[in-house]
């Protein structure tokens, strides 16, 4: 890669994306109409990762800090002191994993060693919730309301047990890309945290744009125990090799979470967040792209009359009537990476959002494979 001067890094990936500096990706452009040929290459729609990242400033970044690897670690603190700023809190209030799955599962391990059990939406993202039961936990799993296959608080708030020890809310939720209404979720959450650890997975956060929306971050801020809100630099940042991610929470919990995680940042994970977290404008191309990239698919779902859960995040989830194993093997065929299945919704597919050219020859090979 060739060296980015100082303005290029002040101007941000975005701009030089903009720019074109950025290759457009290995899919031609065809005529309108015109049949895509099929790539030369995986196109990964299974994962939910950013396909234009890291930006240009992190992998410079990253460039810049391969000479620092013969040491342990890297300067954590001074990635905390970024994002704890970015987010109005004190230092104290940030744990740093290795992406946020560790935190994840560093509140799910908290969970077994008090001997409690888990409330989480069914389907939910999976971290916290599996490494608790594999620990020995009892999970409490509530399906989403068959309708609309929103989260169901009210019936979380039922299933809840003396011995729950934590919920697990993730807001949005994967692999339904639905949120939360956000005055329901901040009743629910400072209720249920009087007893017991609320989680707050908030992976998709700068995603979402929705007026219903809001993070628990200010719930945080205003001094509560038991809250802890989660994010990561795995997916609007486009690092998810690079596994950094982050808790925040109450000093206690942090101290707490801190003491349960098993994991060790490196120093190109460090810098190269360090570097993404300071530049807006590779965030705001991302999502101006995953727009695109959504546009495209739910225009096409729309057409034809399918079943899906308008996303608020860089994926999509639809009916498919087939069997998804089936049809991962189908659009493997065609180059394409699809989404697992997701018990119990399993003839519902999800795709995660790559490049607009690439989702228009995924639209191409959904004709195909689904008619
Ligand atoms: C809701 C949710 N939380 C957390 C994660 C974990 O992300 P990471 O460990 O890369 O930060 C994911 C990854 O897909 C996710 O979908």
């Amino acid at each position: 890669m060739g060296t980015v001067s100082r303005r290029q890094v002040l101007l941000g990936g975005g701009a030089l994306v903009g720019a074109g500096m950025i290759p457009a990706g290995g899919l031609m452009s065809t005529a309108f109409g015109e049949e895509i040929p099929r790539p030369d290459y995986m196109i990964r729609a299974a994962t939910n990762e950013n396909p234009w990242g890291p930006s240009r400033v992190a992998l410079q970044a990253i460039v810049d800090s391969i000479k620092y690897t013969n040491q342990y670690g890297g300067d954590r603190r001074s990635l905390v002191s970024i994002v704890a700023g970015m987010n109005n809190l004190p230092d104290d209030h940030v744990a740093i994993g290795t992406g946020s799955g560790e935190i994840l599962r560093a509140a799910g391990r908290l969970v077994r060693m008090d001997n409690g059990s888990v409330v989480c939406a069914d389907p939910t993202y999976h971290d916290l919730v599996r490494y608790a039961e594999r620990a020995g936990s009892e999970i409490i799993r509530v399906p989403v309301d068959p309708d609309t296959k929103h989260v169901d608080l009210d019936a979380m708030h039922k299933a809840i047990r003396r011995d729950t020890r934590c919920v697990y809310l993730a807001n949005p939720n994967n692999p339904i890309p639905s949120i939360i209404d956000k005055y329901a979720l901040r009743d629910f959450v400072v209720d249920v945290a009087k007893d017991r650890m609320v989680f707050v997975d908030e992976a998709y956060f700068e995603f979402v744009d929705n007026s219903k929306y809001a993070t628990m971050m200010d719930l945080v801020r205003d001094g509560h125990q038991n809250i802890v809100v989660a994010r990561t630099a795995s997916k609007i940042h486009g690092l998810a090799g690079m596994r950094v991610g982050f808790g925040f929470a109450h000093p206690d919990l942090i101290t707490r979470i801190n003491g349960a995680k098993t994991g060790a940042l490196n120093v190109l994970g460090i810098n190269a967040a360090k570097a993404s977290y300071l530049d807006e404008d590779f965030q705001e191309f991302t999502i101006r792209k995953n727009r695109e990239s959504l546009d495209i698919v739910e225009g096409m779902l729309d057409e034809r009359g399918v079943r899906y859960v308008k996303s608020n995040a860089n994926f999509t989830f639809f009916e498919t009537g087939r069997d998804v194993v089936e049809l991962q093997q189908a659009f493997r065929q065609e180059n394409i990476m699809v989404g697992r299945a997701f018990p119990p919704m399993t003839d519902w597919l999800r795709v995660s959002m790559a490049k607009p050219e690439e989702m228009r020859y995924f639209v191409q090979a959904y004709k195909k494979i689904l008619g």
